[in-house]
């Protein structure tokens, strides 16, 4: 349905999804909202309620069309799949909606000094943390391949680790080097002192960061090499 939007982008060179592009602008004012009501509070500053005002009406009226760039992009990129963070982002979206607008409509008559007021501005606040929380898992919360009970210490090791650059045992930063093929991956006590001091082919210094044992123990490196050999590199054989 908004494909011609999509190939029309693709045309001028660009192939991301939009929402990304609006919605620090809802996030954006409702954070403001909050902070110069707080700082008008501490500060006994008067003109930043009114600053706060404006912010809660500007954040408000850019809801709809987020949520409409989010739900075209749902539906190009993700082909309009129920996943659970689209559930929860497609309940919290309009529910921030109606409280923003009920908090520009109760600022009106109310002033925005009001308790009442407040109270919306930190409901909205702590709404836009939880919608950014499902759509940060959204992006990054697939990226590791689930696992059969036995590797799932090592599948929590490699997503609070590793996952953000080795997707699915890729490599986001230098594509040709995925860590399912890697040399590392024959023997554990290799891997383990890669991790402790990562080279690029050629010896030199890479991008990636090392992971000293307080960061991953010894007993966790092994539980990480099971999870990488046996999930990522062998699917199948688990
Ligand atoms: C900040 C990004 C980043 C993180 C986090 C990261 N890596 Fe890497 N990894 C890379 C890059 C980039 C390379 C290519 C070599 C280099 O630049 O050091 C690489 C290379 C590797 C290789 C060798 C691949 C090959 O084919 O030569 C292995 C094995 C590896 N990483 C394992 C891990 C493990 C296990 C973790 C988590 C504990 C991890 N990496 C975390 C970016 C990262």
């Amino acid at each position: 349905m908004f494909n011609s939007v999509y190939e029309f982008l693709g045309k001028i060179g660009y192939h991301h999804p939009i929402h990304p592009t609006e919605v620090h602008m809802p996030i954006g004012m409702v954070v403001g909202a909050l902070g110069f009501t707080l700082l008008a509070l501490i500060f006994r500053w008067k003109n930043l309620r009114l600053t706060a005002h404006h912010c809660i009406i500007f954040g408000c009226a850019f809801i709809l069309p987020t949520m409409l760039f989010g739900i075209m992009d749902w539906q190009h990129f993700y082909g309009g799949a129920w996943l659970f963070p689209i559930k929860m982002k497609l309940i919290l979206a309009p529910t921030l909606l109606v409280l923003t607008f009920i908090a520009y409509v109760l600022g009106r008559k109310l002033g925005v000094e009001s308790k009442v007021v407040i109270l919306l501005y930190s409901i909205c606040f702590c709404l836009v943390v939880t919608l950014g929380y499902f759509g940060g898992q959204l992006v990054y919360g697939n990226r590791t391949p689930p696992a059969v009970k036995a590797y799932r210490a090592g599948a929590k090791i490699f997503k609070g680790n590793c996952s953000g650059c080795h997707p699915h045992g890729g490599n986001a930063i230098v594509p040709n080097l995925p860590l399912t093929s890697a040399p590392q991956l024959e023997a554990l006590d290799l891997f383990r002192a890669f991790i402790r001091d990562p080279k690029m082919p050629d010896g030199s210094r890479g991008v990636m960061p090392p992971f000293p044992p307080g960061k991953i123990s010894p007993e966790q490196a092994g539980e990480l090499y099971e999870y990488i050999y046996h999930v990522l590199k062998h699917p199948t054989r688990q």
